[in-house]
């Protein structure tokens, strides 16, 4: 394989609490809540990687922290090559240019009181791409009938247009310094259903034209099956699973991934029968469970699970963060946990 265009090595991200004054008081040690706790990620060129996980579990976190919109705790983030967890804000400004990120809410990440003109020309000026002003219209106006949009709409407001239009604007700005790189936080989970498909679709079209790579974030494991090529799944700042899409949905070993796919109200999966449904909240990421940090709502957890484990060797893409999985036993080709 090829040197991947993104990659994280033991990834961490702790926030600090704010402690009370009582426990100032009592110089009680501060408390961390552990967002991001030790996640290796490599992203090939071209790639788009899902990550996957419930509410809270640190996915936002991740991709903040690879962006440089939050500093790491430890561990390092590398991209073409360079480490850029570290870089200065010069050089930060300079990868705005080749890392871009498209939100959930594309009716925060607008600015109201801009036209879509001036929106999507914005980065082209701040990094002074084109030639002149109206060489940077031009382009302008390309990219918005790229992206689906029609050029006599660049003169209107954020707030005229639906949900989905205003996601096809932040894709056009995202894409007007032509990024290698794009984080797309949720991209479609502010949106109707019928409005989801077409955001895909239009995105898995412009990474062709593009040559896109993509760590496409989400808490929907449905979106990711026809979009990804790898899936992470994520649990409380940690990789429970990863694996190609086809070895995610066809091959998972792990509990909490045959949950996910439990949660998924489809024909398909619900003929499986419900088994692994999800019960209970999951644990606070100021403390979370020893070991396995899934294993106090894991239906196959027992005492061993509460010692530290390793990732298992499944294939040359799965890899799995379970003890109860072991691929002597179940073997690559071995059957799903619901299968058993
Ligand atoms: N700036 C912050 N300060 C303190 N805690 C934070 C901050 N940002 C996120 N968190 C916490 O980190 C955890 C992971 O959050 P987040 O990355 O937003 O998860 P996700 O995107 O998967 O929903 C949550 O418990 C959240 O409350
Ligand atoms: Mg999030």
């Amino acid at each position: 394989m090829t040197d991947p265009l993104v990659e994280t090595r033991g990834l961490t991200k702790h926030f600090p609490v704010e402690s009370g004054l009582l426990n100032r008081l009592l110089s009680r040690e501060t408390k961390h809540v552990r967002a991001v706790d030790g996640v290796d990620m490599a992203i090939q060129r071209g790639e788009t990687v899902g990550l996957v996980g419930e509410s809270g579990c640190g996915k936002s976190t991740f991709g903040e922290t690879i962006l440089g919109l939050v500093e790491p705790t430890a561990g390092e983030v590398w991209y073409g090559g360079e480490r850029i967890d570290d870089v200065s804000p010069s050089r930060l400004r300079e990868l705005r240019k080749e890392i871009q990120v498209i939100f959930q809410d594309p009716g925060a990440s607008l600015n109201p009181r801009r036209r879509v003109r001036d929106i999507v020309r914005r980065p082209l000026d701040v990094h002074g791409i084109g030639d002149s002003r109206s060489a940077r219209n031009a382009r302008v106006e390309q990219l918005i009938e790229r992206v689906g949009l029609s050029t006599d709409q660049l003169d209107r407001f954020p707030h005229e247009f639906s949900g989905g239009q205003q996601q096809r604007v932040a894709i056009a700005r995202a894409l007007a310094v032509e990024p290698d790189f794009i984080v797309a936080d949720e991209p479609t989970s502010a949106l109707d259903v019928s409005v989801q498909a077409q955001i895909l679709n239009l995105l898995d079209d412009l990474q062709d034209d593009f040559d896109l790579t993509f760590l496409f974030i989400t808490h929907d494991l449905s979106v990711v099956r026809y979009f990804c090529d790898r899936v992470a799944v994520m649990y409380l700042g940690e990789i429970m699973e990863r694996g190609t899409t086809a070895e995610i949905f066809e091959k998972y070993q792990h509990p909490y991934t045959d949950a996910l796919l439990e949660a998924i109200p489809s024909t398909e999966l619900a003929a499986r029968g419900n088994r692994a449904v999800l019960e209970g909240d999951v644990p606070s990421p100021i403390d979370p469970p020893s070991g396995c940090k899934f294993r106090t709502r894991c239906p196959i957890a027992d005492e061993d699970c509460a010692e530290p484990i390793d990732d298992r060797v499944f294939s040359e893409s799965q890899l799995v963060h379970c003890r109860k999985r072991s691929p002597e036993e179940h073997g690559s080709d071995a059957t799903p946990i619901s299968g058993e």
